[in-house]
């Protein structure tokens, strides 16, 4: 680290600077609320990101304007929020009367036992202050897809939240926004940070430069990310990690966008993906939609989602189909390998000790190139996918002329089929019964595990029927017919 180093967190909680140096690097959020602060408002209940009780909204500056997230102080750790400002529910009221959003619950009998009843304030708090918040009872299902309730019913809920998010933005957050970003952009001081000494550590770098060489030299750090994962090795596994390194400050967060493709920095969030991604193609927004939840989209990132080398990833198979790669850094030394290459075998990936994601690369298509894309679960929202299969077809004159399909779920990595690949080149698009024989080749391709989540066989049939049903879209069969949620009517008519 630099001359420039501090060996403190600072963040603001209820209008003060908080200064905090001693912390054990892997002290969540939530820990340090109820045990230390002994603010109890914000609840555990699964601990692992799923119900949404624990939920805080941290809000930071992003030119000149405050961005409020909902995360899950379960799983976030407590360096995560350097910079910004913590607000819990304790927060929200002021002199006696309630936020806009906790009057309404109220009022809409949105609470009857009560646990889950901070958590979803606090989401729908950082929905009343999100750009062009949206009040219909499809929108605020997303906001709240994080958020379990047990006894009252989501009618209720989603009737109080429309009623709070249609009203003005008028609160004492809102009225205090110049004072607060002011503050804010005064801890955000390009410091890199490192509490504690070189045996156990928490750090954040602020710049790629200090990222690469703290890592070379403690390559036997834990990177983290957003934490929605290594959170849960904490609370779940009960793993000790000594050393933590974040990415969420080393200037790793920027995406660019030009003709040919997206550059998405590993530190990105999913939230902030999600439009740039969508704009390649509506199914990968649909995907992204139904990726965990809001609270976990706020915090989780893009590299998290690669370097986890997770076989059952959502992002993976999408980037790998639309041909992407990934670059790497280790000290002053760049590569860049096809996403593909990354993936060597369950749990283990191409990259060296001391070697980190830096960047995601994703193609745009091509003229005459149709992409479709499949998320399989047993929930529509907030779960993981048991298959996901993306597809991107060339055509030309009625017949495919390439093809990459990837799957997620059916192997012990994220994986191309190339027996299907092969035998859907060439294939007449408006003869079923050529790409009927394609599909069957993935039975060449993969040999799946049987697992909670699915059946071997299953895998296998839905990974042949979600490509059949990407290729009757491409066909012309209306997304009316093949989808449960239509999302791609108006796309389907320029195709
Ligand atoms: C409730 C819940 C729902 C979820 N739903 C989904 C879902 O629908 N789909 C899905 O795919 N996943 C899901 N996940 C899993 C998780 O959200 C994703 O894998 C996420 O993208 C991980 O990103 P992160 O930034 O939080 O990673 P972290 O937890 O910070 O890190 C994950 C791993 O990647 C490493 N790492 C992180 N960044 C880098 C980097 N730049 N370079 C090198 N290594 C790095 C870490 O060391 C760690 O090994 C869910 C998780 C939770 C808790
Ligand atoms: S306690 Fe359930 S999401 Fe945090
Ligand atoms: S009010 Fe009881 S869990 Fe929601």
């Amino acid at each position: 680290m630099t001359a420039m180093t501090r060996d403190h967190l600072q963040f603001r909680h209820r209008g003060r600077v908080i200064r905090l140096t001693g912390f054990s690097p892997q002290t969540t959020v939530l820990d340090w609320l109820r045990l230390e602060q002994r603010l109890t408002g914000t609840k555990e209940g699964c601990a692992e990101g799923d119900c949404g009780a624990c939920t805080v909204v941290i809000a930071r500056e992003h030119g000149g304007r405050l961005d409020y997230q909902p995360v899950n102080a379960c799983i976030a750790l407590l360096g995560q929020l350097d910079g910004g400002e913590l607000i819990t529910v304790e927060d929200l009221a002021q002199a006696g009367e309630l936020h806009p959003v906790q009057a309404a619950m109220a009022s809409g009998h949105g609470s009857q036992c009560g646990f889950c009843t901070p958590g979803i304030v606090m989401s729908l708090f950082a929905h009343f202050h999100s750009d062009g918040r949206a009040t219909d009872r499809g929108e605020i299902s997303d906001v709240l897809a994080g958020n379990l309730c047990r006894c009252t019913g989501y009618r209720s809920i989603i009737d109080a939240a429309s009623m709070a998010c249609a009203g003005p933005r008028t609160d004492h957050f809102a009225s205090n926004e110049a004072g607060t970003i002011a503050a804010l952009q005064l801890l955000n001081d390009g410091a890199d940070v490192l509490v504690g000494d070189p045996s156990r550590f928490f750090a954040a770098p602020a710049s790629e430069a200090a990222l690469a060489s703290l890592y070379q030299d403690h390559p036997d750090a834990r990177i983290l990310g957003g934490a929605t994962d290594v959170g849960l090795w904490i609370t779940k596994k009960l793993l000790t990690l000594d050393k933590i390194i974040h990415v969420g400050r080393a200037g790793l967060d920027h995406a660019v966008a030009d003709d040919n493709a997206l550059r998405i920095g590993a530190a990105v969030t999913l939230a902030d993906a999600a439009p740039l991604l969508g704009a390649i193609d509506p199914d990968l927004a649909e995907i992204l939609r139904r990726f965990g939840s809001a609270q976990v989209r706020s915090l989780g990132t893009v590299g998290g989602s690669i370097a986890n080398g997770s076989p059952i990833g959502d992002l993976a198979p999408l980037f790998i189909a639309l041909g992407g790669s990934v670059e790497l850094r280790r000290g002053e030394h760049i590569r860049t390998l096809p996403l593909e290459d990354f993936f060597l075998g369950y749990g283990k990936q191409d990259r060296a000790p001391g070697e980190f994601v830096r960047a995601l690369v994703v193609p745009r298509l091509a003229p005459a190139t149709c992409f479709r894309a499949f998320k399989i679960s047993k929930r529509f929202d907030e779960d993981i996918s048991c298959v996901l299969g993306a597809f991107r077809i060339g055509l030309a004159d009625g017949r495919i002329t390439s093809a990459r399909v990837a799957y997620g779920g059916m192997a012990a990595t994220p994986k191309r089929a190339a027996a299907v690949e092969r035998a859907l080149v060439g294939a007449a698009l408006h003869d079923p019964a050529t790409w009927r024989h394609a599909s069957e080749q993935i039975a060449l391709d993969f040999t799946p595990l049987s697992d909670l989540r699915a059946s071997a066989n299953y895998r296998l049939g839905v990974a042949r029927n979600i490509l059949i049903k990407a290729l009757a879209e491409i066909a012309g069969v209306s997304s009316g017919i093949t989808r449960v949620a239509d999302r791609r009517e108006n796309l389907d008519a320029a195709e």
